[in-house]
């Protein structure tokens, strides 16, 4: 693990005081637990295939704080039936405590794709998107597949994904 290139430049924002890094799952929990999931404990915020070789989480941190997470797992969808090498995306959540949509959502996001576009020969990403983050995914290039569906204790999501150019 350690800091990943710097490839990547959102908007027009100034992002001279951020870094993107590759972090542990422990690192993860507590803005998982925070944001997305209050109801658990961090140790119940742990998702299946957290800790395989094949995992990879990002953060965006500012100074030395996490702002922003984001995991990507190694695991095939429908959505994707011609992805060689298809990545979900969990566990994405911004901070709160430094005001919203400061621009690390996109970031940690952007770079993690393009770190596994790098590494992983990644060819496209799907998530099961929050009702309330649809409009994040699709200004990230995202495009809907399927129904409307609810997870318990959430609330109403649907599929998303981007198909990547191969590198
Ligand atoms: C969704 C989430 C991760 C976005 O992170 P963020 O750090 O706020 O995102 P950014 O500031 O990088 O936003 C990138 C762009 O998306 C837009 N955006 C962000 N959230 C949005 C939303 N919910 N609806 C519409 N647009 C949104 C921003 O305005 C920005 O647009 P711009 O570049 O034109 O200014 C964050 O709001 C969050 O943690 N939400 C709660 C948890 C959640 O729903 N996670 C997703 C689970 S599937």
């Amino acid at each position: 693990m350690g800091p990943i290139p710097q490839v990547y430049r959102m908007n027009e924002r100034n992002f001279a005081h951020t870094s993107t890094t590759l972090i542990s799952t422990q690192e993860t929990l507590p803005l998982r637990k925070k944001i997305l999931k209050p109801f658990l404990t961090e140790a119940e915020c742990i998702n299946p295939g957290d800790d395989l070789q094949s995992t990879f989480h990002f953060a965006c941190k500012v100074d030395s704080k996490i702002v922003s997470i984001a995991t990507f797992l190694a695991e095939p969808h429908p959505c994707l039936p011609q992805a060689l090498h298809p990545y979900r995306l969990r566990g994405m959540a911004s901070d709160t405590d430094l005001g919203p949509r400061q621009g690390y959502g996109s970031r940690v996001l952007q770079e993690g794709i393009e770190y596994l576009q790098t590494h992983q020969q990644c060819d496209a990403i799907w998530c099961n998107a929050r009702e309330q983050a649809f409009g994040f995914y699709e200004k990230m290039g995202f495009q809907f597949f399927g129904e409307l569906f609810d997870i318990k204790d959430i609330g109403p999501h649907k599929v998303m994904y981007k198909i990547l150019n191969p590198r």
